[in-house]
């Protein structure tokens, strides 16, 4: 009886097992990383770009799929890596691609094969991982499809791909030279905004609604490097828009005008629908949305993305929403729409708090085993202008992570681990006063099937009230976002927390002088960053790192150990 029942459980688990891998196989690419002449914004420059293109190529695959990347750096004078920006990298912490974490750079010349399955349908995209290189113009889409015989929990017709990202024109090794100099020289603000990789800086496509005579109409015959990729459509019909930000440090909005747009997808993760004028999405972060062209067929629309959450100095992108068969020329009858004034905080956080998981979604454990508390101030180190949490500011070691903790290489960080919290009598609201801020590399150590919240919490910058949004992201986890809050972060607020259907995330912002609370469950071993997404903050050591059952990996491949202390050991190995 026991063994029938037992019998047929494993039959149907084999069969649910067939329906959802039925036909997965292995997506095979081989791609060729270089600097290149392209014009994003109708300005030449250089960008960093994957087999002549920019941005990189899309990836499709279905969930269940594996996918091989032979990367190849043709960069000559620099090493890279690629980071596969919300695939969780089961059984493969090897191939999440963060140089002096997961792996070695991979140097001028050589190839290295990244081998992973993607489990979970939804919006994704990748990037370089190294230096500043996502600014440079490394990056591109990842979209998981449903398995076969699956399908996804709503109706659409048709959709739309829209990577976002931010572009100067000051090349990444001056911007890098700047961030690490004293005095500091800070970037500013982007010149363009890009929709896959496209943009204007010279001209407008809607300076006919501008009352200033300083832009130009575009003159654009669409087959340029910058021409806007015009969404066509069909009236009456119901559209995916898939939109991932990849900005360098840009907090955006989009809008439809003219239409309403409803949210169901966040981070590869299914939301409880709801609808909106606009978005705001947060470098690290993707959404789905679903448009209806219900309106007037004989118009065309604007689709607008401006900056959000930081005075703005760039103009916003824009492009069309073409009606058929009205012809893509005709100009929309009303200018494009505007984006809420940069510092409406209440208005992004409206939105991000409508953000609820879909009914069935996992839900959190009850309780945690651990809390981490991360204290994000700026700081001057030694004069040098500095992020750091808890008052460590990241600087990476040269042997990469993963390596140094399965082989117990005791010298390639720092042993001690990092605080866990910051001084109780910490004003957040005042710029630091914390003189004893040092740089570090040490790693949160965490044992598997742990349960640990992490309460990011934000604080004035070195200028007086000033608090900036970082939107923090995980790798190797989505988390849990239990909650938002002001100032400090109290025992009391843990009564606030929604454990009844937060969404799942692997990106999650921090507004200023507030708080944002994650839960997340320690079951993929691997090391994993855990940083603020924009690229200068980064760089300015704005992340730590996570450890998780390291002594349960196993087949690092010897190539992304070919560096620092675990290069030696590795040679010698090979040697004997
Ligand atoms: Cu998309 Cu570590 O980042
Ligand atoms: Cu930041």
């Amino acid at each position: 009886m026991g063994f029938l029942r037992g019998g047929l459980v494993l039959f149907i688990l084999l069969c649910s097992f067939e329906k959802s891998f039925g036909s997965r196989k292995t997506r095979h690419l081989k791609w060729d990383v270089e600097y290149m002449f392209w014009s994003p914004d109708c300005k030449e420059n250089v960008v960093m770009g994957i087999n002549g293109q920019f941005p990189g190529p899309t990836i499709r695959a279905k969930a269940g799929d594996t996918i091989s990347v032979l990367l190849t750096n043709k960069l000559h004078t620099e090493g890279v890596v690629i980071h596969w920006h919300g695939i969780r990298q089961v059984g493969t912490p090897w191939a999440d691609g963060t140089a002096s974490i997961s792996q070695c750079a991979i140097n001028p010349g050589e190839t290295f094969d990244y081998r992973f399955i993607v489990d979970k349908p939804g919006t994704y995209f990748y990037h370089g991982h190294f230096g500043m290189q996502r600014s440079a113009g490394l990056y591109g889409s990842l979209i998981v499809d449903v398995a076969d015989g699956e399908t996804e929990p709503f109706h659409y017709d048709a959709e739309f791909n829209m990577l976002l990202s931010d572009w100067w024109h000051q090349s990444v090794h001056h911007q890098e030279v700047g961030l690490s100099s004293k005095p500091f020289r800070w970037i500013g603000e982007p010149q363009t905004l890009l929709i896959n990789g496209r943009g204007q800086f010279n001209c407008s496509l809607a300076a006919h609604f501008s009352n200033t005579t300083s832009t130009n109409q575009c003159n654009l015959r669409g087959n340029e490097q910058c021409a806007p990729q015009i969404l066509r459509v069909l009236p009456n019909k119901t559209y995916r828009l898939r939109i991932a930000s990849t900005t360098a440090l840009a907090s955006l909005n989009l809008a439809v005008g003219g239409h309403k747009m409803v949210v169901v997808e966040a981070d590869g993760n299914y939301v409880q629908p709801f609808q909106v004028e606009d978005i705001d999405i947060y470098s690290g972060e993707s959404y789905s949305v679903l448009i209806r062209t219900n309106q007037e067929a004989s118009k065309n629309y604007w689709i607008s993305i401006g900056v959000r959450g930081r005075r703005p100095q760039t103009p916003q992108a824009l492009t069309l929403l073409n009606y058929a068969p009205t012809s893509a020329s005709k100009i929309p009858f009303s200018p494009p729409p505007i984006t809420p004034t940069w510092n409406d905080y209440d208005h992004s956080k409206s939105f991000s708090n409508k953000i609820l998981a879909l009914m069935g979604s996992p839900k959190p454990p009850r309780n945690h085993d651990r809390r981490i508390i991360l204290l994000n101030t700026q700081n001057l180190i030694d004069g040098f202008t500095k992020w750091s949490i808890n008052n460590i500011s990241l600087h990476l070691p040269s042997t990469p992570y993963l390596g140094s903790i399965k082989y117990s290489l005791k010298t390639a960080f720092d042993n001690k681990s990092p605080p866990e919290n910051f001084a109780s009598d910490y004003d957040v609201m005042k710029p630091p006063v914390n003189p004893n801020t040092t740089t570090g590399n040490g790693v949160y150590m965490l044992p598997l099937n742990t349960t640990v919240d992490v309460i990011l919490q934000n604080a004035n910058a070195l200028e007086v009230n000033v608090s900036e949004i970082h939107p923090w992201h995980l790798h190797g986890h989505d988390f849990w976002v239990l909650g938002y809050g002001e100032g400090k972060f109290t025992k009391e607020d843990e009564k606030k927390f929604n454990l009844k259907n937060p969404p799942l995330r692997n990106t999650a912002v921090i507004f200023p002088f507030g708080w944002t609370a994650l839960r997340f469950v320690t079951d993929n071993p691997g090391v994993w960053a855990f940083h603020c997404h924009i690229e200068p903050h980064l760089h300015m050591g704005m992340g730590v790192v996570f450890a998780e059952g390291v002594q349960h990996v196993n087949g690092i491949p010897n190539q992304a150990l070919a560096c620092g202390l675990t290069g030696n050991r590795f040679m010698k190995t090979t040697q004997n």
